[in-house]
């Protein structure tokens, strides 16, 4: 990742009197959410959550590890009570890492079975109250990049920067499909469009804080541009909020 012009200029002004802020990256799967997040997060030195990792790894731990029935209340509340999500420093792969009950989930959570279930869990209520609690917490300090579902509208409704991506289904399935190549597994394309149309349908039509823009967000469409542009532009909002934070 270059550092960006936008980068750049935004070294001018005094650091110190830069207050910490929140920045809320909401969207569809496989819009390049997470990329996008983690870059800005590293050029302003900002701790990157993940939400989507902490759902799926309730989800791994659910189906995988305790074989939890999803529509048995109390099973559920027992399984949150046992579970522990933090994030941890990968040095081999210079990436933070989800870890349950600390131990890294990375690989497992990525894997289409996952995928396919995550959905169904995340639409759970006390699961979403659960890892909302655990999400406000990591933000108490603030100077954090957040990208999930609901982080504008319910996690951090006061978030100082609100994003919403999209992106045309044809480019998240294929951008979604190289991930996944890169991971070592080969899935067909079909696989993954049904798999995106099946999760942005129980996503956005839940009764629990479903996925929809926050009022507030500002739209970017990543069809068309690259990584490069979108961290360019997302650092420019960033840039001129500052400026107007600074000024007050
Ligand atoms: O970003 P992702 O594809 O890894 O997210 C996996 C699932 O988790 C997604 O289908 C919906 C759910 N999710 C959610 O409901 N709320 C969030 N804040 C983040 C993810």
């Amino acid at each position: 990742m270059k550092v960006t012009n936008a980068f750049v200029c935004l070294c001018s002004l005094q650091p110190e009197k830069m207050k910490k802020i929140i920045i809320a990256i909401d969207g569809y799967s496989a819009c390049g959410k997470s990329s996008t997040a983690q870059a800005i997060a590293k050029a302003l030195n900002y701790t990157y959550i993940d939400t989507g990792a902490m759902y799926r790894a309730v989800t791994f731990y659910f189906l995988k590890e305790k074989f939890v029935s999803l529509t048995n209340d109390k099973e559920i509340q027992k399984a949150l009570s046992e579970i522990t999500i933090d994030f941890r420093y990968n040095d081999k792969t210079k990436l933070n890492e989800v870890c349950l009950n600390g131990v890294s989930v990375e690989t497992e959570i990525r894997k289409m079975s996952i995928s396919n279930s995550v959905s169904e869990v995340s639409a759970i209520a006390k699961v979403r109250h659960f890892l909302v609690a655990e999400q406000q917490k990591m933000g108490k300090k603030r100077g954090l990049v957040m990208d999930g579902r609901d982080i504008g509208t319910v996690v951090f409704p006061d978030a100082e920067l609100k994003i919403f991506m999209v992106a045309d289904m044809q480019t998240r399935a294929m951008r979604r499909q190289q991930e996944l190549f890169e991971k070592n597994q080969l899935v067909p394309i079909e696989d993954i469009i049904e798999n995106l149309q099946k999760r942005d349908l129980i996503d956005s039509t839940r009764a629990e804080s479903p996925l929809r823009k926050a009022t507030d967000a500002i739209e970017v469409d990543t069809t068309f541009i690259t990584l490069d542009e979108q961290v360019e532009y997302i650092l420019q909002l960033y840039n001129s909020l500052m400026i107007k934070l600074t000024k007050i």
